[in-house]
């Protein structure tokens, strides 16, 4: 397996937070799949679920996992949430490198992602429950593509990314 920190986990687990400071502690490079799918599309995430719905962001995010599994540098890959959904992407993910899936409950995901504008798929009334519901859907993805879980509640994110870290070089 190639050495590659892969992160997935729920809006607002605190991959890309995360990301950052793996960074600082390795010089790794850092990819977020959200970041350069707007740069390449010249657009925003909202832009491209209003034109054209989410299924097209779907397959843009399964494009990219494609690309990035012909190259072979060492990198963070910061994940949008939606990512293990797809078969094809879970599979992709994990053979990409050592899948580490942040574990946050509904609660530290609520205070994370208050008054957020940016993610399609928080807007609307009864947050609480729509993040909820969507976490017992897609928990079970996120345990079939990742290597290690990662439980973040309640921890630092220096605790976070020493755990990584530590297991990373194993
Ligand atoms: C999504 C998560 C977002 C982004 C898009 C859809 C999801 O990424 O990809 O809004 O389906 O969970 P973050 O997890 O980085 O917020």
């Amino acid at each position: 397996m190639n050495h590659n920190i892969i992160l997935i986990g729920y809006m607002g687990s605190g991959k890309s937070t995360v990301a950052k400071e793996l960074y600082a502690k390795t010089g790794m490079e850092v990819i977020d799949t959200d970041a350069l799918i707007v740069k390449e599309q010249g657009r925003s995430i909202n832009e491209i679920f209003q034109t054209e719905g989410e299924e097209s962001f779907r397959r843009l995010e399964t494009e990219l996992l494609r690309r990035l599994s012909e190259s072979v540098s060492s990198y963070i890959l910061s994940t949008g949430g939606g990512m293990p959904v797809r078969e094809e992407n879970r599979a992709i993910l994990k053979s990409l490198g050592t899948v580490f899936f942040l574990k946050a409950d509904t609660e530290t995901i609520l205070k994370r992602v208050k008054g957020d504008t940016q993610r399609p798929l928080l807007q609307g009334t009864d947050q609480r429950a729509r993040i909820a519901g969507m976490l017992k859907a897609r928990t079970p993805m996120y345990e079939l593509t990742a290597h290690h879980r990662i439980e973040t509640d309640g921890k630092t994110i220096e605790e976070v990314v020493n755990e990584i870290l530590c297991l990373a070089r194993k």
